[in-house]
Parts: C-alpha cells; structure tokens; sequence
C-alpha cells in the first residue's frame, strides 16, 4: 500500500521521447531494435483533490492538431492501468494530473510512452513508492498496454533511460543495453501530422506475418541482417553505412504495409538533399519520418530544403544524438 502520500508533487518528473532508427514493428516479433532517447520530454505533476475522487487530467502538451483528442480514450485506459499496477485508489481522494513539457506529441515520438513514464515517476513521489528506474520503466510497460494492447517494450524503456539503446524482447522479459558509439548523430525529424493508430498497424502487421508467415520469416531474416550490420557501423563512426541500412530498413517498413504516400514523399525528398539515409519511425502509416545527415550545416541545408520542396512535411525538428562523455576523474 503507498505510504507518506503528499498533497502534490514538488519534483520535476519527466519522460523522454524517442526516435526508432531501426527495428518498429520488427521489435513487436523478437527482433533487436535500435532507439535513441531525445532531449525532449514529458513532463508531469500531481495533486491530491481530497474527497473528490476519479481522475482528472490537464493536458498542456504541445501536440500536432488532432493528437491529445484522438488518444484521449487510450490515454484514460493508460493512466488507469498504471494506477492499478501501483495499486493506487482514487475512489476516496482523486487526482489532478497535469501533463506538460517541450516534447511535442505526434505518433512515433514516443508521447505515450513518455506519459506514462512521467506518471509512474510522479506518483512514486506523491505517494512515497521509491519505485527504482526499472520499476518506473515496468510500470510504464503495464501503461503502454492501454495506449496499444501489446507493446514490445522499446519505448518505455527509451522513454524510461534514454541514450542509445539496444533493445530486444525475450521470453516475456525487456533485455537492452546501451549502445556505446563514437559519433554524434545528427536527425531530422520530419512529422507528417497525421495520427496513426498503433493498435490498427500492429495488428495489420500481425496479420500479414499470420496470413503470409513465409514472406514475413523472410523480411525478419533481411531485417536482421540490417541491424545486425547497423549495430557495427554505429560503433565504428560509419555513418554512412548507418545512413544505407536506414535505407535497407525503410523498404522492409514498405513491404511490411507500414509507410504511406507522405512518408514516401518526406524520405525521397531528404534522400534528394544530402541525407546519409532516411526513413519512417515508429509506428507508420503517418508519423514521422527521420533522415542522418553529416554535420549541423548540412543540416540545416536539409530542412530548408524540406521547408521549401516538401509540403508533406508539416513539421520539422533537428536532434543530436551525442555519445556519452567518459566521466572525468
Ligand atoms: C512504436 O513506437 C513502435 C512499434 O514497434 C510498437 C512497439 O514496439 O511496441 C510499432
């Protein structure tokens, strides 16, 4: 049972978001993904509102149109199940839980994920939990559940420590580990503003892997390979290489049903423009797409490019992905 609950949370209590760079969908069916963890978060805090149970929820995330409406249903279901798996009962004194940050919501960002990351660690405090990183991340694992019945794990766990992380599902058990690389990685980010449903497009992948188990064997055979070799190019600095198995894995994506005229529009046209490689992230179907290039200026050249040649792209966000500093002695 929670013990010390405050009446409101005082601490800041985040969770990152994260851009997939190979492994969505493939993850789902016990392939290794590789995700980076982003700047930017989520942010959430807590209050008590004694003798007035349930839960109520202030949304002041800067979503893309249409997002904080369209997941409002499996943001409830989200919530409620972090709460249960905390064993926390609001049928007495209820919640206001109000939710915040830079991260700007979009499907394959990682806002769900970041929600219940930032939940968990709220409630730890409010309720005196002590809950360590991993029981946050669990707990998030439990939440993403109501945001898309059968999460692989891989965004909690992004959300939960960020970094680059290697992640892989095995017997039912979350196994990642941080990837030790020496270039910083240089993304665009590129959103459609279109809100895909993650339950519909896991499940649509589900189906072709049962309707066709053959072919789907075949592209998990292929998508090994690209991660496999991804992984090396990641720790020898060979960006390049890193940038063609964006590519390698993007057409996988397209076999798997999971891209759309926008995200084929957006990846061709930063490919076009000096991207080292580009393709979609996350979910599909809608999204994001996110493009490696070689340095900050050409960087820039991209999303000027994306700004004036690709009206697919409503909306743009640079990212660095810096590989970690040695602590000094
Ligand atoms: C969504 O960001 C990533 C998917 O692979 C689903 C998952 O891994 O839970 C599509």
């Amino acid at each position: 049972m929670p013990r010390a609950v405050k009446q409101q949370t005082t601490g800041k209590h985040t969770g990152y978001g994260k851009v997939i760079l190979f492994g969505e969908h493939f993850v789902v069916h016990g392939s290794e993904a590789i995700v980076a963890g982003i700047s930017q978060y989520t942010e959430c805090s807590l209050e008590l509102t004694k003798g007035k149970p349930g839960v109520e929820v202030i949304d002041n995330r800067p979503a893309v149109p249409g997002y904080i409406k369209e997941k409002r249903a499996e943001q409830e279901k989200a919530h409620q199940l972090v709460l249960d798996h905390l064993k926390i009962d609001t049928k007495t004194d209820g919640l206001r839980i109000t939710i915040g940050g830079p991260l700007v919501p979009s499907s394959g960002i990682g806002a769900s994920a970041s929600d219940v990351v930032a939940l968990s660690r709220a409630l730890s405090e409010l309720y005196g939990l002590n809950l360590t990183e991993e029981q946050v991340n669990n707990s998030a694992f439990v939440g993403e559940g109501g945001y898309h019945g059968t999460p692989s794990g891989v965004d909690n766990t992004a959300a939960t420590f960020g970094g680059l992380i290697s992640y892989i599902r095995k017997d039912g058990r979350s196994v990642f580990r941080k990837i030790k690389f020496s270039k910083t990685l240089y993304l665009v980010v590129i959103g459609t503003g279109i809100t895909a449903s993650t339950t519909k497009v896991v499940g649509d992948v589900r189906k072709l892997k049962e309707d066709n188990p053959k072919k789907f064997a075949q592209l998990v055979t292929k998508y090994n390979t690209v991660v496999e070799e991804a992984m090396i190019a990641l720790q020898d600095g060979d960006l390049h290489a890193v940038g063609r198995l964006m590519n390698e894995c993007h057409k996988l994506c397209v076999e798997l049903t999971i891209s759309c005229d926008e995200l084929e529009s957006i990846v061709n046209c930063c490919r076009e423009n000096g991207a080292l490689g580009a393709k979609l992230s996350g979910t599909g179907r809608g999204g994001i797409a996110v493009a490696l290039v070689s340095s900050t200026q050409q960087r820039d050249r991209l999303v000027e490019a994306l700004q004036k040649n690709c009206k697919e792209a409503k909306f743009i966000w640079k990212y660095s992905v810096t590989p970690a500093k040695k602590p000094s002695l």
